[in-house]
């Protein structure tokens, strides 16, 4: 019986080794290595000539958030709808309230431990154009990573449009509603 165990033991181990892993043993190069296959032995691959990266496709401000003349565009550069800002709601809660908070004002969880440089509010920035928000999420900001990857400027834009909102609906008070949302606010209040 202890013979099996350890004969069981063994297997286990050669198991999680890279003899029995496909993908870890099969024939592949790594970024940085020389390659033998291509006669310029470069392994990282030039695209294909005439290839067309997704965001090329775009107008080059609705791609990069800046007008011609280099600065942040003011606006946002494509039709404001509700489907775009229930878009933007989505995408904002999923990928950014975990940090900055459901409402934008910097209450998370991670803002409360992270204690170096937690996740500001997004509030106080309301003089910021449109497009500085864009930029923040293409390219980064200081410790903030670029969502350019898991985010399509469409839905940078859209969580641009909905941060509008936001900050919109943390800076009104109930006075300044519309009489019919004002009623109904208040009746669900009581
Ligand atoms: C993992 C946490 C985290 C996530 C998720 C995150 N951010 Fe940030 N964000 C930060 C931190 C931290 C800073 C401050 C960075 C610094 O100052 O170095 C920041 C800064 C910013 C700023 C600049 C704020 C200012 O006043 O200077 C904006 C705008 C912003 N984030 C927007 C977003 C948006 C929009 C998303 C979602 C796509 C997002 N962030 C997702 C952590 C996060």
């Amino acid at each position: 019986m202890r013979r099996l165990l350890l004969a069981a033991a063994a297997v286990a181990l050669l198991g999680g080794c890279e003899v029995f892993d496909p993908m870890i043993s099969q024939q592949k190069v790594k970024a940085y290595r020389e390659s033998e296959f291509w006669p310029d032995r470069i392994s990282q691959r030039p695209p294909q000539p005439g290839a067309v990266s997704r965001e090329d496709v775009l107008a080059p401000e609705i791609a990069t958030g800046r007008g011609p003349d280099g600065k942040a565009l003011a606006r946002v550069p494509v039709p404001l709808t509700r489907a775009l800002l229930e878009r933007g709601r989505t995408r904002f809660d999923v990928n950014c309230a975990v940090c900055h908070g459901y409402l934008a004002d910097g209450v998370s969880l991670v803002a409360r431990n992270m204690a170096l440089r937690p996740p500001p509010s997004l509030l106080a920035r309301a003089q910021m154009p449109d497009g500085w928000y864009f930029q923040v999420m293409s390219e980064g900001f200081g410790v903030m990573p670029s969502y350019a990857s898991a985010l399509t400027p469409e839905d940078r834009w859209a969580i641009v449009a909905y941060l509008r909102a936001l900050q919109l609906s943390q800076s009104r008070t109930i006075g300044e509603l519309a009489p019919d949302d004002r009623a109904r606010l208040e009746k669900e209040g009581r």
